[in-house]
């Protein structure tokens, strides 16, 4: 016996989800070429009973199969506030490896592993020209805070500066080992 291509069969849920599973989204499953052409309603439909299609992400309950989740998991906070970054950190200590900051481009120097085994950074810092203003043309920038002109800032050049860091993280158990930061200067 063969089965054709497009042969419908139906997969009962507790054959999948042995442990029952818990939803986390439900959104329109959108054909491209539709929302390309900003049709109205871009859903697709069911090809024999023309009902709308859902894309539905679930948790599995089996514990099993979380313990084959992923480790590893970084996360990026990009804020302005160095509280917010700082209160981040500590709600997420133990649960992922890695909270580094972003979007402030000035670097903190307050690296360390937080008590539950996450590497924390505030601010990871700009990679780029450190002869401007975070990135951009001082000169314009300072026109910028200094007159009521608003002129658009070009991008600065020269002292180039590689900020970053470098974290060590246990791939069994998801907790970082070190972190160490980067703020390497080339000056011309
Ligand atoms: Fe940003």
């Amino acid at each position: 016996m063969s089965i054709g291509l497009g042969t419908r069969f139906r997969v009962a849920m507790e054959d999948v989800f042995t442990h029952g599973a818990y939803f986390r989204t439900v959104e329109p499953d959108n054909d491209f070429d539709l929302v390309r052409a900003r049709a109205a309603d871009p859903q697709k439909r069911d090809k024999e009973t023309g009902e709308r299609l859902w894309v539905v992400t679930v948790l599995d309950g089996d514990p099993e199969a979380r313990t084959a989740e992923v480790k590893v998991r970084i996360v990026d906070v990009h804020a302005e506030a160095t509280s917010e970054k700082v209160a981040m950190g500590w709600h997420l200590d133990g649960r992922v490896s890695v909270v580094v900051g972003t979007h402030t481009h000035v670097q903190t120097a307050d690296e360390r592993i937080l008590p539950e085994g996450t590497a924390y950074l505030t601010d990871l810092g700009m990679t780029g020209s450190y002869a401007g203003v975070i990135g951009m043309n001082k000169t314009d920038v300072i026109a910028r805070f200094t007159s009521a002109i608003a002129k658009r800032a070009e991008h600065s050049s020269g002292q180039v500066r590689i900020c970053a860091a470098v974290i060590d993280v246990d791939e069994t158990t998801g907790h970082a080992r070190s972190i160490e930061r980067l703020n390497l200067g080339h000056e011309h």
